[in-house]
């Protein structure tokens, strides 16, 4: 008896992931139906027939999932790392199954290194003092510090955090880490520290936690208030790890120095689409953008050639996984 074909429905599909399906699909012997809607309680009809789906990060909430499953859908592979956007229970609830993805961790721990240094080295005021054709010296706007006077706190040693320290380890700045669950072999060559500790003794504290509800605003008024004067936070994880509103005010009352963030709360229905011209239901990545000394970018940390091909890859080995009954590493635990 000859094994049926996977085949696997894409939504969301951008251009620049097609040469990947493309090139997986054909790798893997595997049927793709390339669209480019997202994955809603309108186009769940699109999903008849197929047993897996792969997605990214637009919210899938509770209808979307139902009518996901009337169509027969059960495997949602994310080709994200944060699956944060699917309504986990009710996924259990309808008995869908659902799966996440793995890319070189490398790319979000580069742009996180480059985060920590253009915050240090004020590059924002730089680059906008150059612009205006301000080229004069001036230590409140323009000097910075190296890295090597400062600590910078880790919160969340997983591959990420972990890879970041990595790259940390040769500018020998202190480093501290946090993290619920501590890595044996981390702890041989960085000092953990609970999260209160790590807020009181860094210069910097960069954020490499998966959204989850005991860690929601994790940076609030009451842990800004631990930190040093003129902390830097630098955030390429979830937006809704810092809670906004304390951290404007923190940022306007000067406690902290500097920021870089490439994820902000509420960004889901704006990353990743072009909205020139129109008016953004989000004042906070308005007034975020206008601060001198905040670097926001639209949630680009992930984005590498590198990355497209490992996500596109590994949702697909994970739906035919699911389809073959395999072990799935990718699998996520509901
Ligand atoms: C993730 O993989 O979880 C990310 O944050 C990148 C994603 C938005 C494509």
């Amino acid at each position: 008896m000859t094994e049926e074909r996977p085949k696997i429905l894409v939504y969301t599909r951008r251009k620049d992931e097609a040469v990947f399906f493309g090139k997986f699909g054909r790798q893997y012997a595997v049927d793709v139906c390339e669209r480019e809607e997202v994955p809603t309680v309108e186009t769940a009809a699109l999903a008849q027939g197929f047993s897996s789906i792969s997605i990214t990060t637009t919210p899938v909430g509770e209808p979307a999932l139902k009518a996901l499953r009337e169509r027969g859908v059960g495997f949602v592979s994310t080709r994200s790392v944060g699956y944060d956007h699917i309504d986990l229970r009710a996924a259990k609830g309808l008995g869908i199954r659902v799966g996440n993805v793995s890319y070189a961790p490398d790319a979000v721990s580069n742009y996180t290194l480059m985060f920590i240094l253009m915050a240090i080295r004020n590059i924002k005021n730089i680059a906008r003092l150059a612009l205006a054709q301000d080229y004069s010296i001036q230590s409140d706007f323009v000097q910075g510090r190296i890295l090597r006077n400062l600590t910078v706190g880790i919160a969340g040693t997983g591959r990420i955090g972990r890879r970041v320290i990595d790259h940390l380890e040769g500018f020998g700045c202190g480093i501290l880490a946090y993290d619920a669950h501590e890595s044996e072999d981390l702890r041989r060559r960085v000092r953990y520290v609970g999260w209160e500790e790590l807020c009181a003794s860094c210069d910097i504290i960069s954020l490499h936690m998966p959204a989850a509800r005991d860690n929601h605003h994790i940076v609030n008024a009451a842990s800004l208030a631990k930190m040093k004067d003129g902390v830097i936070i630098v955030n390429t994880a979830r937006g809704s790890l810092i809670d906004t509103a304390a951290f404007m005010d923190a940022v306007e009352s000067g406690k902290v120095g500097a920021a870089a963030l490439d994820v902000v709360e509420e960004e889901g229905y704006l990353y990743y689409n072009n909205l020139r011209g129109k008016v953004l239901p989000n004042r906070d990545i308005a007034v975020l953008k206008s601060y001198p000394n905040v670097i926001v970018t639209p949630h680009t940390a992930f984005y590498t050639d590198q990355s497209i091909s490992d996500m596109v890859e590994n949702s697909i080995k994970s739906c035919i996984a699911f389809q073959r009954g395999g072990e799935n590493p990718w699998e996520v635990r509901l």
